[in-house]
């Protein structure tokens, strides 16, 4: 695929911009729970009140907190699981479109909750906006893969990530205290993801199914090409069309693969595993003990004012991002994934030094260039890069499956990270982060062995690359795009190790 040219289009980035709604709603309900937790807890002790005639303890308004917290990737996990039926049944982008409807309801049980002078409705609310958000995990990048040229998927499909960082921040910003941080403006705080759903049903009906979708599993060629021409441009759209044919010729042998098809395929193996370790990585590496307790991290180490050092992250975390998305192309995933999990790892050991040695004053300093440091490697690699390689690491076939299995891992690891983080903070104190030093080393190491150079390859090569029962090239340097394909000759499932 080097020869292809790089077309981007404004139709093409309308249709990506629409997508990363989606991200940027994951994001913003990841982030939008962390500034209000005073308010939240007066609001559950008021209803108690009202109901009981007398204040909620401690201990209950605690776990009223923490259920309203994590039930979110609760829904995570049941949402992105799903996400392999739906985009098969419906479609990627009538899925978008029909899964909004669960952010509709969520937003507006959390934004209703005060009025109706319940806090079960908000607990109802982060469950749904959950599912929604797990949903969106696989459509998104899911869309993003199969839309884009193959020379810039690495590039495009670092927009999700992009999104994610700035639904991040800008819940972080409207979670001060001034603007909708407040005891009144909460509820509107939470249900402002409303917003962004109805903006994006009204904007996907002007964008394409996905072409990969149209041809392959509906065989709908003109349909396809029609989708094609206007993404690109370009009347002559020959190549993509060539090159999705020869995939589609290829599933036919092997048919729709479901979840349980999926694990149970020898040829599968392989990349089923690569998947789920780069998303293990991605959570295992920390960075939501981070995203979830950093302000209560820069108050140990001394911080004066954590809030807005909290907010520094989140501008560090996003430019970082826009930066793995130029280097992606070029340096290619496994290396910046490699970079990041190295880079992450040296900084937790910063981490922990600053913590140890906190009496010394200068070490607040140390504290915030360690968790800026531990945040921008993060979004070199680790933070982009397994979102949108799952999508690439599989054909048409079982990709939804896949994509399904591998986000239900990630939100299960952010799950057990961002409920147990705070234990562990109990009994390891400031050592806490060597932890994650330990998985961060361990996942290197499974990357430098394991993970295979995707960029530049088109789907149905990187799914030779693996279906030819030939070790992924794990060398620092990709091989020919042509060589690799015609080096491994797809064999029957049975054949292959
Ligand atoms: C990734 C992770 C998410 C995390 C975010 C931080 O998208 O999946 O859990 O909060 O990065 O930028």
């Amino acid at each position: 695929m080097e020869g292809q040219e790089k077309q981007v289009t404004g139709y093409l980035l309308f249709s990506l911009g629409t997508a990363v709604i989606g991200s940027l709603q994951f994001g913003y309900n990841t982030g939008v729970i962390n500034a209000p937790e005073q308010q939240l807890r007066s609001f559950f002790n008021n209803t108690w009140m009202e109901r009981y005639g007398e204040p909620i303890s401690p201990g209950v308004c605690t776990v009223v907190w923490s259920v309203a917290v994590a039930i979110f990737s609760v829904g995570g996990m049941v949402g992105s699981f799903s996400v392999g039926v739906m985009a098969n049944r419906f479609g990627r982008r009538r899925s978008m479109f029909l899964v909004n409807c669960l952010a509709v309801i969520g937003g507006l049980l959390m934004g209703f909750s005060t009025i109706c002078s319940s806090y079960e409705m908000v607990i109802a609310g982060r469950l749904v906006i959950g599912l929604f958000c797990g949903l969106f995990t696989g459509l998104t990048p899911m869309y993003v893969g199969e839309v884009s040229p193959t020379p810039l998927r690495g590039a495009f499909g670092t927009l999700h990530q992009l999104g994610v960082v700035v639904g991040i921040l800008i819940a972080q910003i409207f979670g001060l205290e001034a603007l909708l941080g407040s005891a009144k403006m909460w509820p509107l705080l939470l249900a402002l993801t409303v917003a962004p759903a109805v903006l994006q049903c009204i904007l996907l009906p002007f964008c394409p199914e996905s072409p990969r979708f149209l041809l392959i599993n509906l065989k709908q060629e003109e349909q396809a090409r029609k989708a094609l021409v206007r993404l690109r441009g370009s009347e002559d759209v020959s190549k993509d069309l060539q090159e999705m044919k020869e995939e589609s010729a290829k599933m036919a042998m092997e048919k729709k693969v479901n979840i349980p098809e999926l694990f149970r395929s020898a040829s599968y193996r392989q990349p089923l595993l690569i998947a789920v370790m780069l998303q293990l990585s991605q959570q295992l590496s920390g960075i939501n003990a981070v995203f979830y307790y950093s302000t209560g991290i820069f108050k140990t180490a001394g911080v004066k004012q954590p809030i807005y050092a909290t907010i520094g992250a989140g501008i560090v975390n996003t430019i970082f991002t826009v930066v793995s998305l130029f280097l992606v192309e070029k340096a290619g995933r496994r290396t910046l994934h490699l970079l990041g999990l190295g880079g992450m790892a040296i900084s937790a050991v910063l981490m922990t030094i600053s913590l140890l040695l906190k009496d010394i004053p200068a070490m607040s300093y140390m504290a915030i260039i360690a968790v800026m440091l531990f945040v921008a490697m993060f979004e070199l690699g680790p933070g982009p890069i397994p979102w949108f390689i799952v999508a690439e690491l599989f054909s048409q076939g079982p990709r939804p499956a896949a994509m399904a299995v591998a986000g239900c891992c990630n939100w299960t690891a952010n799950f057990l990270v961002g409920m147990s983080f705070p234990k562990l903070v109990e009994w390891c104190g400031p050592w806490v982060f060597l932890i994650f030093t330990g998985f961060l080393i361990f996942f290197f190491i499974f990357t430098f062995i394991k993970v295979p150079e995707t960029k530049g390859k088109t789907f149905d090569e990187i799914a030779q690359s693996f279906g030819g029962g030939m070790p992924p090239t794990s060398s620092a340097e990709d091989p020919p795009a042509s060589a690799s394909a015609s080096a491994a000759k797809p064999l029957p499932a049975s054949q292959v190790k």
